[in-house]
């Protein structure tokens, strides 16, 4: 059996959840339940990044402790996952004892390596990236070029990785493997940094408490960024489990966004490397949500505009269970999914939703859940006819199966649920031509409407990963048995598959039209 290991970036909980990190996470959620439908054992991880100063300092503007911030806001995330319907196998929280055991174990390691060592660093920092800038990079001379808040100086006596002795490494790594970070781009963005020359990284801090201790010298904690990249690891047993971690680890797929390029792509493989375990399988960086061309982004809302530079973006616009109450939770995720293609920036906004919600679910999809429905009540008494073989929709059906077959293969749920959609077109447009509810009950309205149920069907299989709840439903409208999630895929959807004789169900509209 395949395994499939994909993990979400541990969003920070400085704050609510927004539709960036539903974007992030409805994709994996959505590509994970694709590969379960394939039959591959599947570890769908996520969580919440939960040190460093950015949390550390909104726990003391809320006047509580980390402990009960991190508690309150971890919560606010599991909470949206569940409204989303996401199915994650695993939810870290770097605050848990597995964690800090991980990653004491992991920069121990390195350390013992000899690839950690004592320095002193100055420099620019923005609190906001957790990161350090040179000066070059910022907006204006000082302010960070994605949150354009000031940035600090900040000077401290810390450990360094030494991560000037991977370069080379990391362009072997590279050269070996030409698929472990996608989109090309991406690819070449990571390259040609490591190709400019790496120079070493403090991964300490004394200048707080909130992290995890150094386990050499209690006095510091490691720097949030080095001790987030490890959850990666906790969650397969690093340290802990060494069954586990060798059942799981390198063959991980990173779904990440592009500001944290560096981290993962650069950084990420080369602790691995000094720690002496394979870098992660693959990296798949993803693009960003714009409102109005600004990066949706907790700091940027919260600031909502003029004296911090950000832009004017109401939350009202962002937080996903409001838009889970206008739309319901599959539309949502549907327009995640295929509005924006991963690897692409989208623009966001609710006039893109009705629109996209109108044309693909109201007009096409649900149009045909309710066409099927209707006419098998008014000419077939309301059971199901059995599909023929020989159905123009076959060769339609077989090919929305093999395109989203590679689409999901490629990280592409845009492409795939581009691929369902034809089907669904194809069916609209046979029913349109042979206008059944025109017909005298009998075999040509038999046909027809037995080859719509079974195109139903693979379209309920098809749109399963995407919109769960929709294709259960449309699935238990057609009489059929359990779920689509117990199907066994492409077998399962291949042409033929319905039996016929099923009581079918008319049912209130799936998706009623939207006013803009
Ligand atoms: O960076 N459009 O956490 P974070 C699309 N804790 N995706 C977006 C987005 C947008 N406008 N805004 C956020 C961190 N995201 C670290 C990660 S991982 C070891 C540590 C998504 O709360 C996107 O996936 O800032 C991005 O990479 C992630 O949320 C960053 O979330
Ligand atoms: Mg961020």
């Amino acid at each position: 059996m395949a395994r499939f290991f994909i993990t979400t970036p541990i969003y920070y909980v400085n704050d609510a959840p927004h539709v960036g990190h539903a974007y992030a996470t409805v994709n994996a959620d959505a590509i994970a339940r694709w590969h379960r439908l394939i039959g591959d054992d599947v570890l769908f991880l996520t969580g919440t990044d939960e040190h460093g100063l950015k949390v550390a300092q909104a726990a003391s503007e809320a006047g509580v402790s980390p402990k009960e911030w991190t508690d309150r806001t971890a919560r606010r995330f599991i909470d949206a996952w569940a409204g989303l319907n996401i199915l994650n196998d695993d939810f870290i929280r770097t605050t848990e004892d597995r964690h800090h055991e991980t990653v004491r174990k992991f920069l121990s390691q390195i350390y013992d390596n000899g690839f950690i060592v004592p320095g002193v660093f100055s420099g620019l920092y923005c609190v906001s990236c957790e990161a350090y800038y040179n000066e070059s990079e910022l907006e204006e001379g000082e302010r960070c070029p994605i949150h354009r808040r000031r940035v600090i100086e900040m000077e401290e006596e810390n450990y360094f990785f030494r991560l000037s002795s991977f370069e080379e490494r990391l362009i072997e790594w590279y050269a070996s493997f030409p698929d472990a970070v996608l989109p090309e781009a991406k690819r070449n963005e990571a390259l040609s940094f490591i190709r400019g020359g790496l120079q070493d990284i403090s991964i300490t801090r004394t200048s707080l408490s909130w992290g995890v201790p150094v386990p050499w010298d209690e006095k510091h904690v490691f720097y949030v960024w080095y001790d987030a990249l490890v959850n990666y690891l906790t969650a397969v047993g690093y340290g802990r489990d060494d069954e586990m971690f060798t059942l799981w680890w390198p063959h991980v797929h990173h779904l990440i966004g592009k500001e944290i390029l560096r981290f993962h792509c650069v950084w990420w493989p080369a602790m691995c490397m000094a720690a002496g375990i394979e870098p992660p399988g693959s990296v798949f960086v993803h693009g960003w949500l714009l409102v109005g061309g600004e990066k949706l982004s907790k700091t940027l809302v919260k600031a909502g505009g003029s004296d911090e530079g950000g832009a004017q973006v109401k939350l009202t616009q962002v937080a996903p269970d409001l838009l889970i109450g206008d739309f319901g939770v599959d539309a949502v995720r549907y327009h995640l999914l295929r509005d924006t293609p991963l690897g692409s920036d989208g623009e966001f906004s609710y006039e893109g939703i009705v629109k996209r919600y109108n044309s693909d679910l109201a007009n096409n999809l649900g149009n045909l859940v309710s066409r099927v429905s209707t006419v098998v009540a008014s000419k077939c008494g309301g059971i199901g006819p059995a599909p023929s073989s020989n159905s123009p929709l076959r060769s339609a059906a077989d090919t929305a199966v093999d395109q989203a077959v590679l689409a999901w293969q490629r990280f592409a749920p845009h492409a795939a649920l581009e691929a369902v959609w034809g089907l669904i077109g194809a069916t609209n447009a046979e029913l349109e031509e042979c206008e059944p509810w025109k017909l005298d009950p009998g075999p040509e309205v038999d046909d027809v409407l037995g080859n719509s149920i079974e195109a139903l069907r693979i379209i309920a299989l098809l749109i399963y990963p995407a919109m769960p709840a929709s294709a259960d439903e449309i699935w238990r409208r057609l009489g059929l048995d359990a779920s689509p999630r117990e199907s066994l895929l492409p077998r399962d959807a291949s042409w033929g598959g319905y039996p016929g004789g099923l009581v079918v169900e008319k049912g209130a509209p799936m998706f009623p039209r939207r006013k803009a």
